[in-house]
């Protein structure tokens, strides 16, 4: 059990640049029999059953970090492309691919038991006060992704950039009720 707990301790002090050290200390964990591993599938099919065990909520809370992580650096590259006057719409499609590939499962990552009651994160207590209305916010980004997924396979430059720009109000509408400031 004290493995567990010092897993459990370092993963919560990792800050967001600092988790190479957590990842090691995750993998030792796996390597000596833990159930970090498999957390996100595990987690979603207990999201409606018992609470969580403390240290696959935080493997969970992590591999739901570096997703946001996926998105955000996509969304970045794609905008980097957009702002230029010849974009390299290879890069965008190939970014516009990865968010759409995650956009769908986006509302499987907060399960009861995931907040920040208990370890670091930026989501915040509403989202489990406010299901529905996260719920809602989750599948708005869904559409938004692949509508400029799909637009992003065509050269019309005008449509893909306001696609974007539809993709990166989704993004807002989220964060601006659910995600803490930093
Ligand atoms: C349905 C809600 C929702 C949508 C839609 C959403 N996010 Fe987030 N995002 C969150 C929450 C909540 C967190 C905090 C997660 C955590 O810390 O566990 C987050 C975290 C992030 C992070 C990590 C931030 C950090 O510095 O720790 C990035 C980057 C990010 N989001 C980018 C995006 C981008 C880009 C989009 C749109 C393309 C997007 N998100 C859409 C809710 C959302």
């Amino acid at each position: 059990m004290r493995l567990l707990y010092a897993v459990a301790t370092v993963v919560l002090l990792a800050a967001c640049r600092e988790q190479a050290a957590g990842d090691r200390v995750l993998e030792e964990a796996n390597a000596s029999g833990n159930a970090a591993s498999n957390a996100l599938e595990n987690a979603v099919a207990q999201s409606d059953a018992a609470p969580l065990e403390k240290e696959q909520a935080l493997a969970l809370m992590k591999e739901r970090h570096e997703n946001y992580e996926r998105i955000g650096d996509s969304m970045k590259v794609i905008t980097r492309q957009l702002k230029s006057g010849s974009p390299d719409l290879a890069q965008v499609r190939g970014n516009a691919d990865t968010i759409a590939q995650l956009a769908p499962q986006v509302s499987t990552w907060f399960p009861a038991g995931t907040g920040p009651d208990v370890g670091k994160t930026e989501a915040k207590a509403a989202i489990w006060e406010n299901r529905q209305d996260f719920a809602a916010k989750a599948e708005a980004f869904n559409q938004a992704a692949m509508a400029f997924q799909r637009t992003a396979q065509g050269s019309d430059l005008a449509a893909i950039r306001a696609a974007h720009g539809n993709l990166g109000k989704s993004c807002k509408a989220c964060h601006d009720l659910y995600r803490e400031e930093h």
